[in-house]
């Protein structure tokens, strides 16, 4: 098992590529940090009620409760997968906290988009509750209006797409995140891409890159 981390602002498209990417091949696993957040939060765990409020408010969870459900996916990875590690490390601390795993980094790339494209593109992001499918009512509508193509289930809009909460979100990526750039640069780990362009673009240029 290796790892690839995507890293890139809210809405940069890094669940919609890395999602796309494991659809396409089955050595690829896509593990994203806030499904597995929103997963503990829907099914009502002790980590789902401690996190809920942080994540309504666009504030990062605190980093034990989210590296303990990281650490416990990279344990039960076994073989020949690529982990496309999406939304964690969040952090320097959290990247220190993988670090120690031991897992193999094989690279991070950065999803590039700039801030005023991420506003239109959470605005229309509609999301299955069900089976976790992305979309975008312009640059990714599903083929019925509200209805994920493939479940069926109704669409729904995520709790922290509300833009005083996406405003916060950003502050938090600028502030917390974005340090990882210099963090994986150092290491020679760090890979960039271009996210403004369409998603199968970007997804290409993603798996050239990683
Ligand atoms: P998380 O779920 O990770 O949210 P995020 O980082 O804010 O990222 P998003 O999921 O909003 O964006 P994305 O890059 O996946 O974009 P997408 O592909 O959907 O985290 C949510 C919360 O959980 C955090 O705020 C925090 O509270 C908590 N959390 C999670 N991880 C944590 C951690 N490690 N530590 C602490 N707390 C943590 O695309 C967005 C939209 O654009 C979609 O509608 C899509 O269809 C569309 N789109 C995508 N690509 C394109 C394109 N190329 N062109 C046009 N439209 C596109
Ligand atoms: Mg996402």
């Amino acid at each position: 098992m290796n790892i690839v981390i995507l890293l890139g602002a809210p809405g940069s498209g890094k669940g919609t590529i890395a999602a796309k990417l494991a659809g396409d091949n089955e050595n690829l696993k896509h593990v994203s940090s806030g499904d597995l957040l929103r997963g503990a939060v829907a099914k009502g765990t002790e980590a789902g009620k401690a996190a809920k409020d942080f994540m309504e408010a666009g504030k990062l969870v605190p980093d034990e409760l989210i590296a303990a459900m990281i650490k416990d996916v990279i344990a039960e990875t076994q073989g020949e997968v690529t982990m496309l590690l999406d939304g964690f490390p969040r952090n320097v601390a959290q990247a220190e906290i993988l670090e120690k795993t031991g897992a193999p980094i094989k690279s991070a790339v950065l999803v590039d988009v700039p801030d005023e494209i991420i506003t239109d593109r959470i605005a229309g992001r509609r999301t299955c509750p069900k089976c976790k499918a992305g979309y975008h009512v312009k640059s990714l509508p599903p083929k019925v209006e509200g209805v994920c193509d493939k479940c069926g289930a109704a669409l729904t809009i995520r709790k922290d797409d509300n833009p005083d909460t996406v405003k916060d979100r950003l502050v938090v990526y600028h502030r917390e995140t974005e340090p990882l750039i210099k963090f994986y640069e150092a290491k020679g780990l760090l890979k960039k891409i271009d996210g403004n362009q369409s998603p199968a673009t970007a997804a290409a240029a993603f798996t050239a890159a990683m």
